[in-house]
């Protein structure tokens, strides 16, 4: 393919981008940025692809998750640590399950811009452009928050960057813990809603007893101490990735210096699009969201234009269907990875094929279709030898009720209670906790089974 530069994608199609009136601002806003340092460094980035190989090889599993979009008004220390706690009790889950090391990514520290359904949203007879995440405009309905402002990118950053500061000092100053993380998740599994998930926890207290006596201790073990964690986001805005992106020293190779991973929403991974365009040129690790509508022929263009040398961690495909349309969809697309001998991270979002419109007029999704969704990846690539290689989640660490169902049940007339997400809704802190122990009971029936096959 032609030759690349990280300004490329601007004599691209877009579609989902804003169109700012004021160029002059937005001008100065993109040399701001372009000044600014990156938040991520080519070295992480580099160990997170070889990492996410492992995972194309089934020898890792990769955890994603967090919200759907980060507000600037839900920032918090708190809610970063809410989220960030549960996913090392998630990922301490699933590593029972799968016997792997579970690669922690979060949708954190710049995931703030969204594709939308419709350019405009009417409420009473009122048509306005639709909110676009904080870092395009304003959730407010009116005219003024609507705007898309420049502005916003500046104060993105700062968020990212101040997230990504607290996820490194939680991930190696003593708060990621395996023996808090362990403490944690039994405050989840002794309650009495949750007595089908204490197996899996009292095997897990007993290895950690065992380790304990054997030596294998916090103090000693750097490794039981700290944790590697990564940030992910969609590459929607591209002026403000453009800005954000750097030359490695070391290698000379370019990369997003906006997160560790970025991916191509389903929306706009049209082979000859701008989103494409720009995330060819960049090292880092590539998620790809593939939708029903997703041909064999659209995703081998994709693999060419994305990953032409076939590297290994460089392409995670980010399948969500349905619950009820994996084995519709899905197939022909491990056929097409088959046909061209690519090697991908094969990772299920159950979230976005499952959003339903509730009875009480919000948008939920059922915890069933969630792990349904999963249940019938798993069956799929059971069924065709291939990876089942992660999960995508939209969750939060918060006791928020966005998602109906779950051992906490949480009902129809029960969302408009705490229902505080920006975009999509989200798993909360128990669901999310759930769902992992179900996870890992498909992974321990996939290790009975490989195992079985090999004896
Ligand atoms: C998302 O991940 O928030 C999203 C919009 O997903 P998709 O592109 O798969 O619809
Ligand atoms: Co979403």
């Amino acid at each position: 393919m032609s030759t690349w530069d990280k300004s490329g994608w601007r004599s691209k199609p877009r579609i989902q981008m804003p169109v700012y009136s004021d160029e002059a601002k937005l001008n100065a806003v993109e040399a701001r940025l372009a000044s600014y340092p990156p938040l991520v460094f080519a070295g992480e980035v580099r160990n997170f692809k070889r990492k996410l190989g492992a995972v194309s090889r089934g020898e890792a599993f990769l955890l994603q998750g967090g919200d759907c979009a980060e507000s600037f008004a839900e920032f918090s220390a708190d809610s970063i640590r809410d989220t960030f706690k549960v996913l090392l009790q998630m990922a301490m889950v699933l590593t029972f399950g799968a016997k792997v090391p579970v690669i922690k990514v979060g949708r954190m520290a710049g995931q703030m811009a969204k594709p939308r359904s419709a350019p405009t949203e009417t409420i009473e007879g009122v048509e306005l452009p639709s909110y676009r995440g904080d870092i395009v405009n304003g959730f407010d309905f009116t005219e003024t928050a609507r705007v898309p402002d420049p502005q916003r990118m500046l104060q993105g950053y700062t968020q990212a960057a101040a997230s990504l500061n607290l996820l490194r000092a939680y991930s190696t100053g003593g708060f990621a813990d395996i023996h808090r993380v362990h403490q944690w998740t039994l405050g989840f599994t002794n309650r009495d809603d949750a007595t089908r998930y204490r197996d899996i926890a009292d095997r897990l207290t007993d290895a950690l007893d065992f380790m304990s006596a054997a030596g294998v201790t916090s103090e000693r073990s750097h490794d039981l101490a700290t944790v590697d964690f990564y940030t992910s986001h969609e590459a929607l805005l591209l002026e403000y990735e453009e800005a954000l992106t750097r030359v490695d020293a070391t290698l000379g190779n370019t990369i997003a210096g906006s997160g560790h991973m970025i991916w191509i929403g389903d929306r706009t991974r049209q082979p000859d699009g701008a989103h494409v365009e720009f995330c060819r040129g960049v090292q880092n690790p590539i998620g790809l969201k593939c939708g029903p509508s997703m041909t064999s022929g659209h995703l081998k263009a994709l693999m060419a234009a994305l990953n032409p040398e076939n590297e290994p961690g460089r392409l995670t495909l980010i399948t969500r269907f349905g619950a009820g349309s994996v084995a519709e969809h899905l197939p022909r697309l491990v056929k097409a990875v088959q046909e061209e001998g690519a090697s991908v991270v094969w990772s299920s979002d159950p979230m976005h094929g499952n959003t339903i419109k509730s009875s009480s007029g919000y948008k939920t999704r059922p915890f069933d279709s969630v792990l349904r969704e999963v249940q019938e990846f798993f069956a799929i690539h059971k069924a065709e030898g291939t990876v089942p290689g992660g999960v995508h989640f939209e969750m939060t660490g918060k006791d928020v009720t966005e998602c109906t169902g779950g051992v906490r049940a949480v009902s129809d007339e029960d969302l408009s209670d705490r229902y505080h997400t920006a975009c999509d809704p989200r798993l909360n802190a128990s669901q999310s906790l759930e769902l992992a122990f179900l996870v890992a009971e498909e992974l321990i029936g996939l290790r009975q089974t490989r195992q079985a096959a090999a004896s």
